[in-house]
């Protein structure tokens, strides 16, 4: 496995042509770093399922280069679909979508339905429009980290969950600290009306905006997506929302939440999106510490909010089991 550090168009390259002879490349995105595969190489998109001990029966999203390859991938698409395109592409915004015949099993967890999403961070973009002058359709990659862990926001910690299953082909691509922090939105556009099946930082509010009526979450889906499991983005510490934490524990909120006396402050984001961009690393530091237990005070409101809000309480249900 070799890390490069600079993104030179001649690494983009040799990343774009490690992914169409069959190897892996962890690449960075705006909101966290995936690890890729070329969507149409079974074998290769094996070795992510693998790499991360992720059950095959939860699909991957393809990522592609441009709206335009939605018809590729996709059938029976709804109209709204081309507005919410048109609005947040290139952008943390991933489609369900009614799948093609391109869409294999071993993508979709042998579901009707694939996910679709145009990265807008300029390596991600670059090495996709790379690929796909190779021959690439589309870059299958989910988060770079084990099945349940916290996603990676850095290519250290893409070292830390995977780099010693990666092989001497493999790459990863280090472009610094995403942006945004937390995992694309999810939107259910299989039927009349979408529905949001994972919030991030394409609010609720943008959605409702941009397509002129109201967009909810799903409330029950068979759709399988395990960032709607219980449990999932999950550190070693215990999880609890608290504004008290004891001498020697975790302690995340706002900056203007003071922290209790003797804890130890992992971060203190003064924003809703320092705090989105700051949490995993927060809970990684906590684990590198070897802390028990986090005290998290969880941001109020909506928008971009409701998804660092998602992100604590899964973190919270797989330590109550
Ligand atoms: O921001 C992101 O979305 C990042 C970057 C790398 O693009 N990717 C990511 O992938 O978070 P992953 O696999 O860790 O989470 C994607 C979620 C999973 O919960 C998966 O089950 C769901 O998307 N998903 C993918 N295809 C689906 C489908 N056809 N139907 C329902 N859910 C799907
Ligand atoms: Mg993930």
């Amino acid at each position: 496995m070799q890390i490069v550090e600079n993104q030179s168009q001649q690494i983009i390259k040799a990343g774009a042509k490690a992914l169409k002879s069959g190897n892996l490349v962890a690449f960075p995105t705006e909101t966290v770093y995936g690890l890729g595969a070329d969507a149409l190489n079974e074998k290769a998109v094996a070795r992510i399922f693998s790499i991360k001990s992720r059950p095959t029966f939860h699909p991957l999203i393809v990522h592609i280069s441009t709206i335009l390859k939605i018809t590729s991938w996709a059938i029976e698409i709804q109209d709204y679909v081309f507005d919410l395109a048109r609005d947040f592409w290139p952008g943390p915004m991933t489609l369900i979508l009614k799948r093609s015949n391109l869409a294999g099993n071993f993508i979709t967890g042998n579901q009707e339905t694939v996910g679709l999403r145009v990265p807008s961070h300029p390596v991600a973009l670059n090495l996709l429009n790379e690929f796909e002058s190779l021959g690439g359709l589309g870059i299958a990659a989910p988060s770079a980290n084990k099945f349940g862990a916290v996603s990676p926001t850095n290519s250290q910690d893409v070292v830390e969950e995977i780099g010693s299953s990666l092989d001497k082909n493999d790459l990863i691509i280090d472009a610094g600290q995403c942006l945004i922090g937390v995992e694309s939105t999810i939107i259910d556009c299989t039927k009349q009306k979408p529905q949001i099946l994972r919030p991030g930082s394409v609010t609720q509010e943008l959605i409702s905006t941009s397509l002129g009526f109201n967009v909810n979450f799903a409330v029950k889906t068979n759709i399988k997506a395990p960032g709607i499991l219980d449990s999932h983005y999950s550190p070693k510490a215990k999880v609890v929302i608290s504004s008290r934490a004891n001498a020697g524990e975790g302690f995340i909120a706002l900056a203007e939440v003071p922290t209790p006396k003797g804890a130890i402050r992992l971060t203190s984001p003064k924003t809703i999106q320092d705090y989105a961009g700051e949490l995993y690393i927060a809970v990684r530091k906590a684990d590198h510490l070897g802390l028990d237990k986090i005290s998290v005070v969880p941001p109020e409101g909506a928008g971009l909010a409701m998804a660092v809000r998602d992100r604590i309480s899964k973190m919270i249900q797989k330590n109550f089991g």
